[in-house]
């Protein structure tokens, strides 16, 4: 009696320790991204506001410690998916992010399916990423969501003839064919479609050609870090004066590079999810951290991609108690998730993994001596339209 009595006790002490071992095991967040190269600037931002998120929630959920693993591909997808490798079998990450371009995020998709880790996807916007693995959940966006809005708005604001110029690969690819099946809809006519590659690329060839087809607008799509140049050819060249509008989506008129613009840049429309001043309470005590965390640095709309991706891991280790019932039970946990972002309410499509979110018009426009993208009107909940299935 008294044995089978120390047996219990023993077995009960064990269970205990256990979960209190689980309690106080680490959790690792293993993020992926560009910080070098490129597009390091969309690394920059995506870290600082992970490390802004942890600095306002604390380090720990649900008993369990929170540990943050940021690791550089330098933008090469060879190198995304290694390091994905080494974060799942050596470091033993319990969720993956990141993902600062679609090759990028492509290449890595089998580890997270193989691994059964959810992979949050806070930056790349092809819409069939999240169809490359079912642990894909994504807090960014997609093109095609930005360039339907704007294939209904400018039709309506006189503008019937464009070109559009994109960056050769799937966001670009995405961006010219949404846009464009909208316009043609709504009565536009594109009269040339150009695509510039991604690496390196020299934007004077494609701006001589549109300014010799004269239309009425050029629609752009660049990833964040390449509108500058994109808009400094653009006014050398004298296009908008010779009466040919610039439109396209935000990435664009980036915030993180938008204040270097110029006052050429003022009047640009571009349909995105998110401005540095869309106006709501939420996202001004997040500007105001991030700045004053970050040498006043403007968060952009990759920032906001990492911000609320990490709250859709906090949350979806609060709901398994910590993670328990491991990866699977975690991605559950994200479906679904509802939560008014910096950017206006969002929500993760349970069935998709994809984020429904507000499409803004905004309009470049000069405030206390600051170039911003203001926000003049909205598209509500805008599912992916890029939708295969
Ligand atoms: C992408 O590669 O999916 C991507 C990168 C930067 C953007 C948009 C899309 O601004």
């Amino acid at each position: 009696m008294k044995t089978l009595f120390n047996l219990r006790a023993l077995i009960v002490a064990l269970g205990m320790s256990a979960l209190a071992s689980q309690a106080q095991e680490v959790f690792k967040i293993g993020l992926i991204l560009p910080m070098t190269g490129q597009q390091a600037t969309t690394g920059k931002q995506i870290e600082a506001a992970a490390r802004l998120y942890m600095a306002q929630n604390g380090d720990k959920v649900a008993g369990r410690k929170i540990e943050l693993i940021i690791k550089d591909d330098g933008g090469m997808p060879d190198a995304a998916k290694r390091i994905a490798q080494e974060l799942v079998v050596n470091d033993k990450v319990g969720v993956l992010g990141g993902f600062g371009l679609t090759p990028l995020a492509l290449a890595t998709a089998p580890i997270a399916t193989q691994s059964k880790t959810p992979m949050v996807v806070m930056a790349a916007a092809t819409s069939i990423i999240t169809e490359a693995s079912p642990y894909i959940v994504r807090t960014s966006f997609t093109l095609a969501q930005c360039s339907v809005a704007m294939g209904d708005w400018a039709p309506k604001n006189g503008i019937k003839r464009v070109v559009t110029l994109v960056s050769d690969y799937g966001p670009g690819i995405d961006a010219e064919r949404f846009f464009k099946e909208r316009f043609l809809l709504n009565s536009g006519q594109v009269v040339e479609s150009l695509r510039v590659p991604l690496r390196n690329p020299d934007f004077a060839p494609f701006l001589q050609k549109v300014r010799d087809l004269k239309p009425d607008a050029l629609f752009v799509f660049v990833p964040s870090g390449a509108g500058a140049a994109v808009m400094k050819q653009f006014l050398e060249r004298g296009m908008d004066k010779a009466g040919i509008k610039l439109i396209g989506t935000g990435d664009m008129t980036d915030d993180d590079q938008l204040n270097d613009m110029g006052d050429g840049a003022l009047g640009v429309v571009t349909s995105h999810h998110y401005s540095t001043v869309h106006p709501s309470a939420v996202n001004k005590k997040f500007v105001d951290a991030f700045k004053k965390a970050n040498k006043g640095m403007r968060p952009n709309f990759m920032a906001v991609g990492g911000y609320d991706g990490m709250r859709v891991i906090y949350e979806a280790l609060k709901n398994t108690k910590g993670g328990q019932g491991g990866g699977d039970a975690l991605l559950a946990a994200m479906k679904g998730q509802i939560f008014e972002s910096p950017r206006g309410q969002i929500f993760i499509d349970a069935q998709t993994r994809d984020i429904v979110q507000n499409i803004y018009l905004r309009r470049v426009e000069k405030k206390d001596g600051e170039l911003y993208n203001v926000e003049f009107d909205v598209i509500k909940e805008v599912k992916d339209p890029g939708k295969t299935k």
